[in-house]
């Protein structure tokens, strides 16, 4: 077991990434501090950690965006473990509108939530970790923190941001030994995208553009995170890992159609 007598917060712990992410840490032997936001959605991610046959879960009802609650939740979590080995920020949120028509309001949310979020959640996780001999930070950015995608103003600025982040906080905290690093997922079917997969003109792009589009399951953001916590990463600090199928690997001139300069010669 990797993880054996470590413990992970997870937050957004009952969304479809954030329970992968719990799984793959909670069968490698870690305690797991689910934290979301509704009462509900905590019991929800308890109880699929229990069901696999976790033998410590703990869950916390916070929301990220609120530099009080974090604070409240991590108090708590220190009641329940004494100590924490690693922190995992995962909420998040999207909203698809066009710059032209993103309210302000809708910009703060965003950015609330996915940008100051993981800083709050990670500043309160770096202070007990230093107190206890250190640990390990892993904040999910997404593609969309390495390239802009359209009509996700918000979104892109936010996790762009959360990848400079990860690169500051890897430097700030590496005297306190905490390694801080971030995954980058591609579009993953989970509840957050489950609309884009009823389109077909989704999926022939998917098809398109991503060289291992018939593969990607939330699972596969579980196996990057547990190696990014585990000692198996031991010297790796500061990066930002995408874990997209090969998406961000090029970005092609070529129409799905494509019988064009960037496609002849083509096997598929
Ligand atoms: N699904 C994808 O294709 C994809 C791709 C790239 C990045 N991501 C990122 O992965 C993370 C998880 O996404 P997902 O697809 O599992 O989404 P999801 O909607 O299934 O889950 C998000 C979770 O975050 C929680 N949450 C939202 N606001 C919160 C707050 N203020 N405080 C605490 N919890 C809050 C929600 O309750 C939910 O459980 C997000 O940061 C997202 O941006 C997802």
């Amino acid at each position: 077991m990797l993880l054996e007598g470590k413990a992970a917060i997870v937050t957004g712990c009952s969304g479809g990434l954030g329970s992968a992410i719990a799984a793959a840490l909670s069968d490698q032997g870690a305690t797991i501090i689910a934290m979301d936001l509704k009462v509900e959605k905590v019991e929800q991610a308890c109880e699929a950690v229990r069901a696999r046959g976790a033998r410590a879960v703990h869950g916390i009802v916070m929301d990220v965006a609120s530099p009080r609650s974090v604070a409240e939740a991590f108090a708590s979590a220190k009641q329940k473990v004494g100590k924490l080995d690693i922190l995992v920020n995962n909420a998040g949120v999207r909203e698809i509108k066009n710059a032209f028509d993103l309210s302000p309001e809708e910009w703060d949310r965003v950015i609330a939530i996915n940008l100051s979020g993981p800083f709050y959640c990670a500043r309160e996780a770096a202070l007990w970790m230093r107190d206890t001999g250190g640990g390990t930070i892993i904040n999910i950015a997404s593609v969309a923190g390495l390239t802009a995608i359209s009509h996700r103003p918000a979104y892109t600025a936010a996790k762009h941001g959360v990848v400079g982040l990860t690169k500051n906080l890897a430097r700030d905290f590496a005297p306190a030994n905490i390694r801080v690093n971030a995954v980058a997922p591609g579009v993953l079917r989970t509840p957050m995208t489950q609309d884009y997969y009823a389109d077909p003109e989704f999926l022939r792009g998917l098809k398109h553009s991503v060289p291992f589009h018939d593969r990607g399951e939330a699972a596969d953001i579980g196996r990057a995170v547990l190696f990014l916590a585990s000692p198996l990463a031991e010297f790796i600090n500061g990066v930002t890992l995408p874990v997209d199928g090969g998406w961000l690997a090029e970005k092609s001139y070529a129409s799905p159609e494509a019988s064009s300069f960037f496609s002849a010669g083509s096997s598929t």
